[in-house]
């Protein structure tokens, strides 16, 4: 099968190159096609202006990948608004007729702050201006796309993506006081729900949660780091951050399609970035 990944960065080339390991052909649109890594083949593209070269007219899945370059409204508007329609006009003027649509989206699209529970049945009212452009993709992206469904990531880390590990190592973390909830998701396991989701007989729903088994208080996941690396516990305060909200994300629809999470808390997680498991995608 012939697989489109436009936004072809880190989760988009892992998730290329997995599938491209199970025998599909992958085809990845990005502006620097020069970064994509064999098998992959790629188109260069803008996808927020709309100038792309020629696509294949075999395409039978598209993976909606880009994130915006920057946190503009105009910038969000390109990446997630205009880029996948730019995405399907081309497709159309080839003749191909893909069957499959993933966008992946965030859970920005909830502007939930007191901690409470969340699933996809969870109504999305943004908080931020981006989030309500995710949101507006999303609904652009179900009215025209076939089988098309939002797949809702967390914050995703893993191999070189150490934002909350280099904050311990440096003694710049701040447990927040009192508790945030926060969500995330290992970059290998985002990519297998993608594929997964590619690949499977059943249509997917429109609408998932791409999150692991564990929403935990931030300040958990930080001690647990500074234990892991033997530096002291990180210091209690108030909550620092402008963004992220305070929620726990449900994964159940998810993990009801047969998906099985190789990281599913930040534990085992963690302990594969600490132990150097996997490269980041440029
Ligand atoms: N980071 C998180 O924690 C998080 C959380 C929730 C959801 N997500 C979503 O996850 C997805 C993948 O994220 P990621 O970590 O893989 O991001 P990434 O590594 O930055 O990759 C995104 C890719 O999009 C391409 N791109 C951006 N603008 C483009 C444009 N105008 N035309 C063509 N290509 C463009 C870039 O390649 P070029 O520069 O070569 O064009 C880049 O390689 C995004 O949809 C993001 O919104 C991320």
């Amino acid at each position: 099968m012939r697989v489109l990944i436009a936004g072809c960065g880190d989760l988009g080339t892992e998730t290329g190159l997995r599938l491209a390991a199970a025998g599909h052909s992958v085809v990845g649109i990005r502006r620097t096609t020069t970064r994509l890594p064999a098998p992959l083949i790629g188109v260069r593209g803008d996808l927020a202006a709309g100038h792309l070269d020629e696509l294949p007219d075999d395409v039978e899945v598209v993976i909606y990948a880009a994130a915006a370059d920057q946190r503009t409204e105009q910038a969000y508007l390109g990446a997630y608004v205009a880029g996948p329609r730019h995405v399907l006009d081309a497709l159309a003027r080839v003749r191909a007729r893909p069957r499959r649509l993933l966008l992946v989206s965030s859970t920005a699209v909830y502007g939930v702050t007191d901690g409470s529970w969340v699933d996809e049945d969870t109504p999305a009212r943004p908080a931020t201006v981006t989030g309500e452009i995710l949101l507006a993709a999303e609904m652009a992206v179900l009215e025209r796309g076939p089988e098309p469904s939002a797949v809702r990531l967390s914050g995703i880390y893993g191999p070189g993506r150490t934002r909350l590990i280099d904050q311990v190592r440096t003694g710049r973390a701040v447990a927040p006081d009192p508790p945030v909830y926060a969500n995330r998701i290992h970059r290998d396991d985002a990519a297998d729900a993608l594929v997964h989701l590619a690949t499977r007989r059943e249509a997917p729903h429109p609408c998932y949660l791409g999150v692991d088994d564990a929403p935990v208080d931030r300040g958990e996941v930080l001690r647990f780091l500074a234990e892991e690396l033997g530096l002291p516990e990180p210091p209690t305060g108030p909550d620092r951050r402008t963004r992220g909200g305070n929620k726990r994300c449900r994964n159940d629809r998810l993990v009801a399609t047969g998906l099985t999470l190789t990281y599913p808390t930040y534990r085992e997680g963690y302990r594969a970035v600490l132990a150097g498991d996997g490269v980041r995608h440029p």
